[in-house]
Parts: structure tokens; C-alpha cells; sequence
């Protein structure tokens, strides 16, 4: 896309110069405004040509059942998929007698503007109709960050050279019409006409329809409210039906002259309130909204985005375009995360309906970590959610026979999604990826109340579920066998070292966790022989290791099978699982996405430097990267034993997943792991920065073509300012008490606001490792 002559690189905006049809779906998706609850992709105002279609709430589904050739025992039989909602962006503009359409009569310029800091959408374009007449028309758009329920676009048409006639409408417009899916997996399945009429209202400058879903029982309503500013000519009426409610402006202009109409547009939905309970909660939202008006609206949309730029912006010299990517991905996760408000953060956010709006453990492995260090509210909210979904977890846990919790692989309402066992609940470490959530949440924020009301029970039911998964041997080894690791090309492995590592920490994680809250553990019936159990199964944890090459497994016995035959995969097979049966990938060494290697990142306190440069040297040549959260773990790691080059090369990829459609499907939406994992590949990777023994420590070291990268965190409540160039690195407290780290593990306390600074010591040169036949990264 920015490499796409329509995209400029600029470091606070996304820009597009002019409109191709070509890539409107993924322009729809770069531009999705969203604010975790309301999103709203960046789909044309006047609703078409489109990609996809997209209006969408937080948890907003419906169910769909899930049919097995074969079924069995404990298969989940319902699955969900978020629904596009009510569809408020649409206004529709009639000049003379044809209709606004970008493919009749002529375009003569259009440009759209993201801006980063006010987080406004900006559309400008001059059309000349089939018959002749020019307009211009300018519409600015926002998914407010402080209002959650609202969104208001700003629209003007301006009559440029002679006398016209106008017809605005401005609509709601339940159950558009859906492209048909392509029968990639990775898409939505597509439900039609998902939601049914309760009830519709036009009056005056007021619309309104609530409907529900049929499945689901969920109760949406959307309102809207128009503000109109136009010549004396201009007259107003308005009419609804079951799914559509609709505001018709009409206008003469005289060249020069103007019509603008501000709508402001409120969203709620309940799976318990009553028709009238809610039909109220989106006018009360509304009632809210026009107190602000839209001048109200983007001013506190700037003042939310430049408090969150003061506390997360990253700041790049000697690379323009992955300032613009950093600077994108930031706002977009944050966008998914910021009003999330104990619901999902779904694996596109609310760009787009891929993979059906499921989340999965990318919220809390990928998301999460830089949410922590940037907006640490909206993580104890995210983990407050999946809290309130233990009880289903519980329940699946029951089914398959085990203790504690088994949260899903995918999901949207807590249920387990995943009708495909080995790529889905056998993929456990979800289970110790939101303990490690949790850990990182409380030692980051030192948040007590979490850590009581939310942390214990969730550190607890998760350990309880590695305890009842895995096995003492005769031996006394602990073993847990038969599970899925990240990598989906190896599944129903035993001892798969990431999990095993990653339920370690889990287990001892529970053990402290409980110390110190000896009530709440004993409410969850933790008794000392519980925690003994806990405390010899971490002990024991089995971590394979293969003597004979010195590396250590990616789960037992994965170093002995039969390498893929990489020299005969021509580039068009890949991603792998769209061209070969699982089965072949499973008995092969070929990996789809870093697994080991995001073990010694997470666990790094397990590896010495040695294991790491080995092993990584050793899976690098085995991973294809056909995840998108592959390349920002690479490049961690890259970082960490020394390839700084190959580190930039896959920063680059994690950076350009969606603004270049590295995958072929942001049309879907974006990935908004891979998105975070930007922020991580420059703040782990090249700020080398972890957490250890409760502290930061940072080994911090550029690739040749940064000149200076810069990052501010939230630590425990300060603000910690890092910026780094290639022989030092200058360490500020913006704000709060003085704060000890680590630079290159010599302990440092930061105080006052004077920059402390430590020199880069040199790196040790390792032979550059090699990629899979065809899977070189691009260079940068
Ligand atoms: C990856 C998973 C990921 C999912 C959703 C899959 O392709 O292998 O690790 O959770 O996509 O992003």
C-alpha cells in the first residue's frame, strides 16, 4: 500500500493521493477508525464501490452451527462470528440527477488523510458528474476515543463551477449486502441478513433502528442525529423501514456556496436489556454527543491521542517509513484496545471481519505487552474480561477431563470456537500466555486490587489446569504431552518446550501469587498441597534438548524428523497450509511461525547467550513465517544474539504486514499482533529491554541505518524516556519517583530529569544465519 504510488510516507499521517479501486478493500482496512467498542472501516461515505463493508461492535456475533463430517466427543458444536452492525457511515449525495459514484463521470483529484494525532479521517474529492456538473466534497470522520458509543462524520459539498441541485441522504442501513467469501480459512464466514427488525424511527433530524440477532439474542440499536448548514433552499425530511432510516437533505448551491451536515451517530447493544432499556442508551449517548458537537468531539479526540502520544510515541531517525509504520501500528492498537472495556481484543481489532472477529492468545503474547508499557488501564481490562469467562473455561476444562480453567483458542464470547483440535484448544499455552499477562500487568503497574480481585483467580484455575495436563514420570520428570506449541505446522506434540517454559512461569506464578493473597487463595480452595504440586511440576518441567547438535528441541524428538524439502517448494505454495495436507507438515520439520525462538524470548532467563545464538541459528533455517506474528519474534531474537541486520530486515516485515499486504489479506482487516509486534521489534529488539527480576534492563543496539530511536514507557507508575544511538544510550524519568534499571546489566537509578547516560558496548559477530529456500526476508 505506501509502496503503492498513492501512498506517500509522511511521519504522522497516512496519506493516499488517489483512488484505486484495486486496493479498496485494504485502503478500508488502513483507514478503519475504531475505538475497541464502535469501529467503522474506512469504506467510501457514500457506501459504494466497496471491499467489505464494515460496522462493527465489541462482541457483537452471531452463532452459526458447526457441522463435523465425524464428530466427537467434547467438539465444539457452535461457532460465532461478528456480524456488521447497522451501517451509519453512509450518506449518499446526489448532484443534479446522478448520483456521487466514483466510477461515472470523472474524479478529478481525491485524497485521503489519516491523521495520527487527532485521529481524524480525512476525505477530499472534486467530481465531475456524467452530465457535467462539478462538486467538491469534504467529509471528516471520527470514532470518538472519550464517547465510546459515538462516531460523527463532518460532511460538505461545495458547488464549484456552476449552479446545482443537490440530494443528501444521510441513512442507517441494516443487512448490507456481503462480498462472498473465498474459501480461505482465514476469512469470515458470511451470514446473510444476521439481524432482524425490532423496531425503526425517522424523525425530524433523528433516526433510529434497533434489531436483533437471531442466534446470539443480542439487541442492537444505532441512532443518529444530523446537524444541517446549507443556503435557504435547502429543505429536510426523513423516513425509515425495517432496515434502513434515512435523513434526505435537498439543496440548491451556487458556485462557491456550501451544504455541510455534521451527523452524529450512537451505537449500544445488550444480550439482556429490554427494547426500551436500550432504544435509551443510544439516545442518551446521542443526547451526550450533541452537548459536545462535532467541534466538542475532535477537540477531546486530540486531547485523548496527544496524552497517548506523551506516553508511547516512538521516535526513529534514518528511516522514514517505519517512523510512519511504528506511528500507524501504535495508533491502531491502540484504537483496537483503548474502550475495549472488559471484551475481546479481537486479532484484527474492529478493522475487519477475518478470521470471523475471534480473538486469540495474540491479545495477550503480542497486544498486551505494549499495551502494559503504554495504556496499562486497558490490559486489567482485557484480562478483567477474560475473568468474567471462566466459567465457560471451567466448563470446557470439565469436558475434557481436566482441573482449573481451558480457555479458548478462539472465541468471541468466551465459548471455544475452534472446531479443528490440533490448531485450536490443543493449543493450551493460551492458557499460561494470559498468566503471563497477568504477571506482567502486576509487576509493570504494582496494581494490588488487580492483582486480588482478577490475577490470583486466573493465575490459579490456569495452574491448575498445567498440573492436571501433565504427568510426573517414573523419573519425576514433569511432562505435558499431546499439545499444540505457536508453531501450527507441529501439532499434538509432547513436551513442547514453549509451553512447558510458559507453564513453569505459570506455575510458580500461582505459588507467589497466592502467598500473598492467602485468603483469596483459600477461597479458591489452595491448600499446601496444592501449591507443593504446583511448586515440584515446575521444578521438574521437562525442557527437550538434543545433545547431539546442541539445540534444544521445539518439542521431543521435533529434531529428528525429515527436514521439508524447502529447494522444491516453489514460491506461489506458500502459506504452506493453503497448498499441502497438515499431515505432511506435521512430520516434518518445516515451522510456521517462531516458536523455541519466542521461548527464549519470553523465558530468556532459562537460555544462556550460547543455547540462544545456537538455537536460533537452528530454527531459522526451518521457519517460513507464514503467520504474521512471526517476523517481530525473529527479529527480537535477531537482535538480541547480534544479526542487527537480519533484526532491521524483519522489523521491516512485522512493520509492513498491512501497509504493504505482506499476507495478501489485510483486505480482511489488519493484524494487529503484528502491528504491536512492531513497537516490540524496536523496543525488545533494538532496545534490547526486559524484564528481570522485577526489574527493566535494556541492552540496547541500533542496525546500521537508525541513527536514533527513542521510546517512552509506564513503569510503575513513572515515565521513563529512552533514547538511544549507536554508542549510547541517554536513560530520562519524565515523570514520578526515581527508578532502578539495568543497562546491560549493570544496575542504574534514574532520578530527576537529567539524561543518564551508558555507552553501547560492541557486538559480538556471529555468522549469519540462513532462511529457508525462498523465505529470505525482504531486504531493507
Ligand atoms: C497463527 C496463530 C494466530 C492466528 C490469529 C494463525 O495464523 O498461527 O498463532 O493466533 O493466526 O492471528
Amino acid at each position: 500500500m505506501i509502496s503503492h504510488s498513492s501512498f506517500t510516507v509522511e511521519p504522522w499521517s497516512l496519506r493516499e493521493t488517489g483512488l484505486d479501486l484495486d486496493v479498496i478493500a485494504q485502503s478500508e482496512s488502513v483507514f478503519a477508525l475504531s475505538n475497541g467498542h464502535v469501529g467503522w472501516r474506512g469504506n467510501l461515505d457514500e457506501g459504494e464501490p466497496h471491499g467489505l463493508p464494515g460496522s462493527y461492535l465489541n462482541g457483537v456475533h452471531e452463532l452459526h452451527p458447526m457441522p463435523y463430517a465425524e464428530a466427537g466427543y467434547g467438539f465444539p458444536e457452535s461457532g460465532q462470528t461478528v456480524i456488521n452492525v447497522t451501517d451509519g457511515k453512509i450518506i449518499r449525495l446526489l448532484v443534479d440527477d446522478e448520483p456521487f459514484d466514483v466510477r461515472y463521470g470523472r474524479l478529478r483529484s481525491h485524497e485521503r488523510v489519516l491523521d495520527l494525532r487527532s485521529g481524524l479521517l480525512q476525505r477530499t474529492c472534486e467530481w465531475t458528474s456524467p452530465a457535467g456538473s462539478t462538486v467538491r466534497v469534504r467529509s471528516t470522520r471520527l470514532v470518538s476515543l472519550t464517547q465510546r458509543a459515538i462516531a460523527a462524520i463532518s460532511y460538505e459539498v461545495e458547488a464549484l463551477d456552476t449552479d446545482i441541485r443537490l440530494v443528501v441522504q444521510s441513512e442507517l442501513v441494516a443487512n448490507e449486502q456481503l462480498p462472498q467469501a473465498d474459501g480461505d480459512p482465514r476469512v469470515s464466514a458470511v451470514l446473510e441478513s444476521p439481524l432482524q427488525p425490532e423496531e425503526h424511527l425517522a424523525e425530524g433530524t433523528r433516526l433510529r433502528l434497533v434489531h436483533c440477532t437471531a442466534l446470539s439474542g443480542l439487541r442492537v440499536a444505532a441512532a443518529a442525529d444530523h446537524l444541517v448548514h446549507g443556503p435557504p433552499s435547502t429543505e429536510a425530511s426523513s423516513e425509515s423501514n425495517d432496515d434502513t432510516s434515512r435523513f434526505t437533505i435537498t439543496s440548491e448551491l451556487a458556485p462557491g456556496e456550501t451544504l455541510r451536515l455534521v451527523k452524529l451517530v450512537s451505537y449500544g447493544w445488550s444480550g439482556v436489556r429490554s427494547l426500551p432499556a436500550v432504544r435509551d442508551q443510544v439516545e442518551a449517548a446521542l443526547a451526550g454527543a450533541r452537548v459536545s458537537g462535532w467541534q466538542g468531539l475532535a477537540d477531546e479526540q486530540r486531547e485523548y491521542l496527544d496524552a497517548f502520544w506523551a506516553r508511547a510515541d516512538v521516535e526513529i531517525d534514518g528511516d522514514a517509513q517505519i517512523q510512519q509504520a511504528v506511528r500507524f501500528a501504535l495508533f491502531h492498537v491502540l484504537q483496537a484496545g483503548a474502550r475495549a472495556e472488559q471484551r475481546a481484543i479481537p486479532s484484527k481489532g474492529l478493522t475487519g471481519s477475518g478470521y470471523d472477529g475471534h480473538s486469540f492468545w495474540d491479545t495477550e503474547s503480542f497486544v498486551l505487552p505494549l499495551l502494559t508499557y503504554t495504556s496499562p488501564d486497558s490490559v486489567a481490562e482485557v484480562l478483567r474480561w477474560r475473568q468474567a469467562t471462566l466459567p465457560a473455561a471451567r466448563d470446557r476444562a470439565r469436558t475434557l477431563g481436566l482441573r482449573g480453567a481451558t480457555f479458548p483458542w478462539r472465541t468471541i464470547d468466551g465459548s471455544e470456537c475452534s472446531g479443528y483440535w490440533p490448531a485450536g484448544t490443543a493449543a493450551f499455552h493460551i492458557n499460561a500466555d494470559i498468566a503471563d499477562a497477568v504477571v506482567r500487568y502486576v509487576s509493570l503497574t504494582g496494581d494490588e486490587d488487580f492483582e486480588r480481585e482478577t490475577g490470583v483467580e486466573l493465575l490459579v484455575e490456569t495452574a491448575r489446569l498445567w498440573r492436571s495436563t501433565g504427568h510426573h514420570d517414573p523419573d519425576g520428570h514433569f511432562h505435558i504431552d499431546g499439545v499444540t506449541g505457536p508453531d501450527e505446522y507441529s501439532a499434538i506434540s509432547d513436551d513442547n518446550a514453549y509451553t512447558n517454559l510458559m507453564a513453569q512461569a505459570n506455575l510458580r506464578a500461582a505459588v507467589d501469587a497466592v502467598e500473598r493473597h492467602v485468603e483469596q487463595g483459600a477461597a479458591l480452595g489452595v491448600d499446601d498441597e496444592e501449591t507443593a504440586a504446583w511448586r515440584d511440576a515446575a521444578a521438574a518441567m521437562t525442557v527437550p534438548y538434543d545433545s547431539a547438535l546442541g539445540v534444544h528441541e521445539q518439542s521431543a524428538g521435533f529434531t529428528r524428523h525429515q527436514v521439508w524439502d524447502f529447494a522444491g517448494t516453489p514460491p506461489e505454495h506458500y502459506p504452506l497450509m493453503l497448498h499441502y495436507p497438515y499431515f505432511d507438515l506435521y512430520r516434518k520439520q518445516v515451522i510456521k511461525q517462531a516458536d523455541l525462538v519466542l521461548a527464549m524470548f519470553f523465558r530468556g532467563d532459562v537460555f544462556d547467550d550460547e543455547q540462544k545464538a545456537r538455537n536460533f541459528a537452528y530454527y531459522e533455517q526451518l521457519t517460513v513465517r507464514d503467520s504474521s506474528l512471526s517476523a517481530c519474534v525473529q527479529a527480537v531474537m535477531a537482535a538480541e544474539v547480534g544479526h542487527l541486520r537480519l533484526a532491521y530486515d524483519y522489523l521491516g516485515e512485522a512493520a509492513l504486514m498491512d501497509l504493504n499486504d505482506l499476507e495478501n489479506n489485510t483486505r480482511d482487516g489488519l493484524h494487529i499482533a503484528s502491528l504491536a509486534g512492531t513497537w516490540t521489534a524496536l523496543v525488545a529488539g533494538f532496545g534490547g529491554m526486559r524484564q528481570r527480576d522485577g526489574l527493566l534492563d535494556f541492552a540496547p543496539r541500533l542496525p546500521e541505518k537508525l541513527k536514533r530511536l527513542a521510546f517512552t514507557l509506564q513503569v510503575l507508575g513513572r515515565r521513563l524516556h529512552v533514547e538511544i544511538t549507536d554508542s549510547q544510550t541517554a536513560y530520562t524519568l519524565v515523570e514520578g519517583e526515581p527508578l532502578d534499571i539495568r543497562h546491560f546489566g549493570q544496575p542504574l537509578t534514574v532520578s530527576g530529569k537529567s539524561p543518564q547516560t551508558r555507552p553501547t558496548p560492541a557486538v559480538i559477530t556471529r555468522p549469519a544465519p540462513e532462511q529457508p529456500h525462498g523465505r529470505v526476508p525482504r531486504r531493507r
